[in-house]
């Protein structure tokens, strides 16, 4: 059987794009990405979501009142919907350990870094180029790991280097770890693991 994948998001998008795009090209045939979720209204990830076809969904901590409502309510939406695998692809909130306990094996994030270079609480969105620039290594990269309770703490599932060149901004750097490594190895990922889960029921 199909795994069952929700996608949780916070802005553009872009490789929840690469999961689609992968699915329709088959190449995702141990899963089926059935929801988008943001935790943010009006995210463009959520276009991209209705426009392949995909339900989705919004759910706001504001809107919650508490992380433990704002948790329950992804939850229920998650299991009304029988979901196997949560990917977070480019999803800003905080996940609480009762959370991720919960989904233990069933989690995975894309991090664009080496880890465990420039990870952990504060290195998102641009400020981990800018921490990579700033020291001044010379190979960067994503990785794909499995989330716990720790920010970037999880089992490393697959990961990619990528050069620094010479003359690079933050910006430019973002780009070429999305293009190079991001957009591929997230659907590798999934599929990875939706085999997985297929064979052995979970980790
Ligand atoms: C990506 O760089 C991802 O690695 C990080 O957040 C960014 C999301 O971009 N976790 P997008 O929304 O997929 O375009």
């Amino acid at each position: 059987m199909k795994q069952r994948i929700a996608v949780l998001v916070s802005g553009g998008g872009t490789n929840l794009q690469a999961l689609l795009d992968k699915e329709q090209a088959g190449g995702i045939p141990s899963g089926e990405i059935v929801l988008v979720l943001s935790n943010r209204e009006g995210a463009y990830a959520l276009t991209r979501a209705r426009n392949a076809g995909k339900a989705a969904f919004t759910v706001t901590r504001k809107q919650a009142g508490s992380q433990e409502a704002f948790e329950q309510a992804i939850c229920r939406i998650l299991e009304e919907n029988g979901i196997d695998l949560i990917i977070l692809a480019g999803f800003l909130a905080i996940l609480s350990r009762d959370f991720t306990d919960r989904w233990a094996g069933r989690i995975i994030n894309i991090h664009p870094s080496l880890i465990p270079s420039f990870c952990g609480a504060g290195f998102y969105g641009l400020h981990v180029h800018e921490a990579a620039l700033a020291r001044g290594v010379k190979v960067s990269g994503a990785t794909v790991h499995y989330v716990n309770e720790i920010p970037d703490g999880g089992e490393i599932i697959l990961q990619k280097a990528v050069s620094v060149l010479p003359g690079d901004t933050p910006e430019t750097l973002q780009k070429r770890i999305m293009e190079e490594a991001e957009w591929i190895l997230l659907p590798e990922a999934a599929e990875m693991v939706c085999r997985k889960l297929q064979e052995n029921g979970g980790k």
